[in-house]
């Protein structure tokens, strides 16, 4: 049997993945509500494809509790935020949770770490705390670093379709879990030793976040000089080893805004383009209130109280808002005892925010002027609804709209 511990964005579905492949899946969470919610059948979180391998999984004898189960087998998938004053990663949920299992495990066991760790982690903060434990690494315990690449929106698929990495310092643990991920992914299992899987998957997102930041200082150098930055990246593109990104509102969510902050916390004086990066990415919000400032003053309008925002979460059609550019923005005016904006977002169904609408109509009504901070495609399905406003779109969203851009 196979105890998944933390049953949020990355280890729900990994624990019914497992479980519909075949797999004697329990899923533990310390949060009553969601293991309540889970065994009513309702899922947390709104993912494509997670109701239907909901089902199988539960048809497959699969269940949920708050408690950790006596087995060999666990896949850690705990929170692993960063301090946000040394930028440093904060290792407490998975030493909580190694602890925990270390309560009940069998005498001899496999322990998975899926969640990202800063390179460095699994040596400093986890293995110490097995050796206090008494547990002999490598003859009681074994530890693997398998960290997650799946991108919410899209998680049953590339589940299935990513190549995965197993970071193992024993064999027997490298392919033991190598066996287990092989009862439903379809891709390359890479197994390597701990630390460069630690490293591979940090060094993965800062990759992209460093992607992004160029194309967001391209925007900020475009709009400086008046030029189209969407017409020079479709040109750029065109040289066969040129591929930039399109510009946005910022970088949200809990890995790719995040995970560099690792490297620049572990290796300040090395760290000087991820570090630019984050900061270029970082002032992204700002700039789209600098551009609603600029549009408000070309169009005539004075009423900040008719602005809204659309789009909470950090990514397009799903509800996640951790770190979003919209919080962002909203954090950033606060601080400048700016008044809330008012705020949509089909997705996000509690409120969050102040000035939060939950009817699309109702919101539409009350502002003149949109900025689309979220590419949902339910904007694109409400497009006809937007032709007499004023619309900034920071996604370039819309195709059949005069808009202005970022
Ligand atoms: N969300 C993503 O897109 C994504 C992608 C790749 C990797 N990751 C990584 O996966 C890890 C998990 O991220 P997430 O987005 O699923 O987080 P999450 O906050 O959605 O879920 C974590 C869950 O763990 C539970 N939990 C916390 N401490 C616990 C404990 N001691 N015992 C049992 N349960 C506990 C929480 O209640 C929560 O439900 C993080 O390290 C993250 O960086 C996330």
């Amino acid at each position: 049997m196979i105890n998944v511990i933390g049953l949020g964005y990355i280890g729900l579905p990994t624990a019914l993945m497992l479980a519909a492949s075949g797999n004697e899946v329990v899923g533990t969470d310390l949060k009553k509500d969601t293991i309540e919610m889970l065994n009513k059948g309702q899922i947390p979180f709104e993912e494509k494809g997670i109701p239907e391998l909901f089902e199988k999984a539960v048809n497959n004898r699969s269940h949920f509790t708050t408690e950790y189960q006596k087995t060999n087998m666990y896949i850690i998938t705990v929170p692993t935020p960063y301090v946000r004053a040394s930028k440093k990663i904060d290792p407490t949920y998975v030493q909580a949770s190694i602890n925990s299992v270390l309560d009940v495990c069998e005498k001899v066991a496999v322990i998975v770490v899926e969640s990202t760790v800063s390179p460095g982690t699994i040596d400093k903060f986890v293995k110490p705390v097995i050796h206090d434990r008494g547990f002999v690494l490598g003859k009681d315990v074994y530890l693997v670093h398998a960290p997650e690449r799946i991108l919410p929106g899209n998680m049953v698929y590339e589940l299935r379709h990513n190549s995965r990495t197993i970071g193992a310092d024993e064999q027997y643990a490298g392919e033991k879990v190598k066996e287990v991920y092989e009862t439903f992914c379809e891709s390359e299992i890479v197994i390597t030793d701990i630390r460069s899987a630690e490293m591979s998957k940090v060094v993965e997102n800062t990759y992209r976040d460093i992607n992004i930041a160029f194309a967001n200082e391209l925007a900020k150098i475009a709009r400086s000089d008046d030029l189209d930055v969407y017409e020079i990246i479709r040109i750029a593109n065109k040289h066969p080893r040129v591929n930039i990104l399109n510009p946005g509102p910022g970088v949200g969510g809990h890995c790719i805004s995040v995970d560099p902050w690792f490297l620049v916390g572990d290796y300040p004086g090395l760290t000087n383009l991820i570090l630019t990066a984050r900061h270029v990415n970082d002032s992204m919000p700002e700039h789209v209130l600098e551009r609603v400032h600029d549009i408000m003053e070309e169009k005539g309008l004075t009423d900040l109280s008719k602005v809204g925002l659309y789009g909470l979460s950090y990514k397009a059609n799903v509800d996640d808002t951790r770190e979003s550019p919209t919080l962002q923005l909203l954090e950033n005016m606060r601080k400048h005892l700016a008044p809330e904006l008012r705020v949509y977002d089909p997705y996000v169904k509690t409120k969050i925010v102040e000035k939060q609408y939950f009817d699309f109509d109702k919101f539409i009504d009350d502002v003149d002027l949109i900025v689309i901070m979220v590419n949902h495609d339910h904007i694109k399905e409400h497009e006809t609804q937007l032709a007499d406003k004023v619309i900034l779109d920071t996604q370039r969203a819309l195709e059949n709209t005069e808009v202005y851009y970022i």
